[in-house]
């Protein structure tokens, strides 16, 4: 078992990576404050983990909630966190029952948020399944819901007291979404850290091959990469660089996933287009090569990832752009790349070059 830790003074919490963690109560048990959780999952994780898990906490004495929700990004709102405050009342919850989320993003998002919330907070636990889950959501304490008017616009930062990530979850993962998850395990490499961009184009058959000891590894180095960051900006609040640097190719991206309605494209597909835009404008601006911004589609296009955009158009693109939440004074902040393993937050990109980026990045 791998174990890392957040480093937040009395918010810090360990990651803990390997196989085999769902059964192990004795992990988690520490991390309770009275023997009593509620067990947030969805119709198609919880009947293949939710026993395990539960069977493991029962044997040691704990008492559990479940709280099953429909399946997918269009659940993650205001209603399934109404079903989760009425299951947590109807089960007599209180403030020392430990909400623990078990699946993907959307249930730790939604799960983490109830946590928040529920009687002004209650322990959290993330126990991730997904790839996208395990290297980036669960970790960091981000959580919240969709508006109608926008993706994750309702939310709060409320750190788990433990990520426990079991590589053997994602054995039954989809290829597509584990693809969605190297998107992300992709970005820490161009953002921070190019000795790991490095070790993925050398292991990246491996890794779609499910290869456990390298995706191990690849988890650990991705949660390494964000617990640093994150311990540095918890609330995202440096202005240069910081926390919003793990957003690389989300501007772009979140303009696809919008413009195309919400679940076309997999968050991390979109990001995968996104961040080659964003390659290619950091080409514009003089700072990437040719060769650079070829090395970063190829990467990207053998994860099985999408490397162009969705034609729907420059000013489209530019309008949903403008409602990112790194938007500031009307400003459009873009994480853009210096070197490859350097990112940069920049405002100040010519409205032509950012057409144009996005113009040759939508066809091939
Ligand atoms: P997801 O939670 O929708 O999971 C993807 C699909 O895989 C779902 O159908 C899910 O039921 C299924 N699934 C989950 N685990 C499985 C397993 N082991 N085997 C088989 N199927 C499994 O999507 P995701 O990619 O995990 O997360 C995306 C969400 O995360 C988005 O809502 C995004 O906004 C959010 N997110 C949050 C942060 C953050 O910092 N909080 C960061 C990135 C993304
Ligand atoms: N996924 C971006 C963040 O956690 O800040």
């Amino acid at each position: 078992m791998r174990r890392l830790t957040v480093a937040l003074v009395e918010r810090s919490y360990p990651i803990l990576i390997g196989g085999g963690l769902l059964s192990r109560a004795d992990l988690i048990l520490p991390f309770l404050r009275t023997p009593r959780v509620a067990l947030v999952s969805n119709t198609t994780v919880a009947p293949l983990y939710l026993d395990v898990l539960a069977r493991g906490l029962e044997k040691v004495g704990v008492g559990i909630t479940p709280i099953i929700l429909p399946d997918g990004e269009a659940y993650k709102n205001s209603e399934s966190l109404n079903r989760i405050y009425d299951a947590l009342l109807a089960g007599r919850c209180d403030r020392s029952t430990t909400i623990i989320a078990l699946g993907g993003g959307v249930i730790g998002d939604l799960a983490g948020f109830a946590a928040a919330t529920y009687q002004r907070g209650v322990p959290f636990v993330q126990i991730p399944t997904t790839l996208l889950s395990q290297v980036d959501s669960s970790v960091g304490g981000k959580t919240g819901i969709n508006h109608p008017r926008g993706k994750n616009m309702i939310g709060a930062f409320w750190q788990p007291k433990l990520v426990l990530a079991d590589t053997d979850t994602l054995k039954t993962l989809p290829d597509r979404e584990l693809s969605a998850g190297l998107a992300e395990v992709i970005k820490y490499g161009l953002i921070r850290d190019l000795s790991f961009l490095e070790w993925l184009e050398a292991n990246l058959e491996g890794l779609l091959a499910r290869d456990g000891e390298l995706l191990a590894q690849a988890i650990e180095r991705s949660c390494a990469n964000k617990a640093e960051v994150v311990a540095a900006d918890e609330y995202e609040t440096v202005s240069e660089g910081g926390r919003a640097l793990l957003n690389l190719g989300h501007t772009f991206g979140h303009a696809i996933e919008a413009g195309l309605g919400y679940g076309e494209w997999l968050h991390g597909e979109a990001v995968a287009a996104g961040t080659v835009m964003a390659a290619e404008l950091s080409h514009r601006l003089g700072w990437l090569s040719v060769a650079d911004v070829g090395r970063v589609r190829a990467l990207l296009r053998r994860a099985g990832l999408p490397v162009t955009g969705p034609d729907l158009g420059a000013a489209r693109y530019l309008e949903l752009m403008s409602h990112d939440k790194k938007v500031v004074s009307g400003r459009m902040r873009l994480v853009l790349l210096q070197v490859l393993g350097e990112a940069v937050t920049h405002a100040a990109a010519p409205r032509e070059e950012i057409v144009a980026a996005i113009e040759a990045c939508c066809r091939e």
